[in-house]
Order: C-alpha cells, then sequence, then structure tokens
C-alpha cells in the first residue's frame, strides 16, 4: 500500500493530484480566513472590544482546557504548511518534467499557449510566496512596524496598516495575485485531471472566476473600507485591548486581567 502510494506520489498523474489537493485545501483556508477578516463590519459585541478581536481569541480557545491555548491555530499552520511546501515542490518537478519533454523536440508550437499560461501562473504564485511571507510578517509576528502592532488587537493592527496607501496598494497586489492563481489554477485542475468535457466546462469556468472574484472583492474590502474611513478607529485604545478582552474570556473563578496569550 505505502509503496503504491509513493510510486503514485513519483508519477505526473500523482503530483497533479497532490497539487490539486494542497490547492484545494488553501483554497478552504481562505475560504474561511475571508470569512473570519470580514467580522471587521460587525458591530462590537461588548463595550471596547471589536468583534475580530474576540473572534480571534476564541480561535485559540478551541480545544481548551483538553488541548493547550492556541493548539487547534498550530495545528492549522502546520498543515497549511505541508500544504504550500508539497504545492510548490510538485508543481517545480511538473515543470522540469515537462521543459525536459520539450527538449525532446515534441510539438513545440501546441506548447506555446499553454507556457505562457503556466509562466502566468508561475509570476503569480511566486507573487504570492512573497506576499504569504510579508503578511506573517505583518500581521502574525508584528515585525513589520513593531510600534503599530499589538498581539491579538486585530482590528487596531488592520487600522494602522489600512489607513495608510503603500499598505493598501501592497495587499492590492498580493489579493491581484490571489485571484488570478486561484482563476487559472481551479480552472486548470479540471482540464489536467480530465474532468473537463464540453457540458461541465461553463460549470467549471464559472466555478474558477466566482471564486476569483470571491476573493478579490471580499479581501480588498476590508484595506478600502478603512483607508475610504468606512470602518473606523478601534473602540478601546490598544493598551486597554488585552485587558478587556481577557475580562471577557475569564470564567468567573480566575477574575484577573493579565495580557492576551498567542
Ligand atoms: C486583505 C486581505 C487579508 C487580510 C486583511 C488578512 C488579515 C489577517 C490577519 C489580521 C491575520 C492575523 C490573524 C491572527 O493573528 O489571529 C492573518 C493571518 C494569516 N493570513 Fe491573512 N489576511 C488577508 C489575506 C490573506 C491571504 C490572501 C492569505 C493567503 C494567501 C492569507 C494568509 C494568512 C495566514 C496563513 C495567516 C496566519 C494565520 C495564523 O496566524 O495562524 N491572508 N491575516
Amino acid at each position: 500500500m505505502s509503496r503504491r502510494l509513493v510510486a503514485l506520489y513519483r508519477s505526473q498523474l500523482g503530483k497533479k493530484v497532490v497539487v490539486a489537493v494542497t490547492g484545494l485545501i488553501m483554497v478552504g483556508f481562505l475560504v474561511v480566513h475571508l470569512a473570519g477578516n470580514l467580522k471587521v463590519f460587525l458591530p462590537d459585541p461588548e463595550p471596547g472590544v471589536a468583534d475580530i478581536d474576540v473572534y480571534a481569541e476564541a480561535l485559540r480557545e478551541i480545544g481548551v482546557p483538553f488541548l493547550p491555548h492556541g493548539a487547534v491555530v498550530w495545528a492549522t499552520r502546520l498543515a497549511l504548511l505541508a500544504a504550500v511546501i508539497l504545492h510548490v515542490v510538485c508543481v517545480l518537478q511538473l515543470s522540469a518534467q515537462s521543459r525536459a519533454a520539450r527538449r525532446g523536440g515534441y510539438a513545440e508550437r501546441r506548447y506555446q499557449r499553454a507556457t505562457w499560461a503556466a509562466r502566468l501562473m508561475m509570476v503569480s504564485g511566486l507573487t504570492l510566496l512573497v506576499y504569504i511571507v510579508f503578511h506573517l510578517a505583518h500581521l502574525t509576528v508584528g515585525v513589520v512596524e513593531p510600534d503599530r502592532f499589538v498581539h491579538g488587537a486585530l482590528y487596531y493592527n488592520l487600522y494602522e496598516a489600512f489607513t495608510r496607501w503603500p499598505f493598501v496598494l501592497i495587499y492590492t497586489v498580493g489579493m491581484a495575485a490571489v485571484a488570478f492563481h486561484v482563476y487559472h489554477g481551479a480552472w486548470s485542475v479540471f482540464q489536467t485531471l480530465g474532468l473537463d468535457s464540453p457540458e461541465r466546462n461553463r460549470l467549471f469556468r464559472g466555478v474558477a472566476i466566482g471564486l476569483a472574484i470571491l476573493f478579490l472583492v471580499g479581501f480588498l474590502s476590508i484595506p478600502f473600507a478603512f483607508v475610504s474611513g468606512v470602518l473606523g478607529p478601534p473602540p478601546s485604545p490598544p493598551e486597554e485591548h488585552a485587558g478587556i478582552l481577557q475580562a471577557g474570556f475569564a470564567t468567573p473563578a480566575d477574575n484577573a486581567p493579565s495580557e492576551v496569550q498567542r
């Protein structure tokens, strides 16, 4: 069984399946991430604390006390990291194989259109990798502007970044890469796995376009809402934020406010 799995992984079809499945996992993450981020638009559930901050803390509380604080978030991070690595490694191996096949002089012209699309996928994929590293440094680790970042105060961090155009522009480029990559990726998954047919193609293309538009418009609504003033400043100053949030999560027995842990 495990030998068969290894053989499948080594085959071209196996690698395409890995690219498709890991891509699907990341699209699933993006749908959940978008839904969570859109909580910036919801009213504050209690005075002084934004809904998105309560949500982020609730995510870290999943499984407590049976699991340590943040365990499920960390498990998700590791699964995503594995998905990104497998996705990139298999894409690089597949593209090396197809380059080697073309060097053999096989049907050069037929490949030209496909090669352009593949190049654009490489460019958008690389842009996405750079974007993800920047995004984690910016909004998860907080090292891009440490004096404008507070761990766990998501609304404050978003407000600080997106009331300035350079951040809005960086995220716009990132989301354009997401939209193109998801559109073309979803579309080519159907084709490379042999699922396409004249009757189904309209539906597949519709799904691919729908996902791309959902991510582009959904994610970009956040920076543009801040920079245009639709979303205002955070409901409490960052130095009070952790205390208010922690008090909201405290059980009657543990009522001492403390720093929000990561
Ligand atoms: C305008 C668009 C986006 C906004 C406003 C946004 C916002 C955020 C925020 C506030 C966090 C920190 C969450 C926390 O500390 O609990 C975060 C984490 C993250 N974001 Fe985004 N995000 C956006 C787009 C994206 C995209 C397109 C991707 C993937 C390609 C992505 C991937 C991630 C990942 C992997 C994390 C780390 C999650 C973690 O801390 O475990 N984000 N994002």
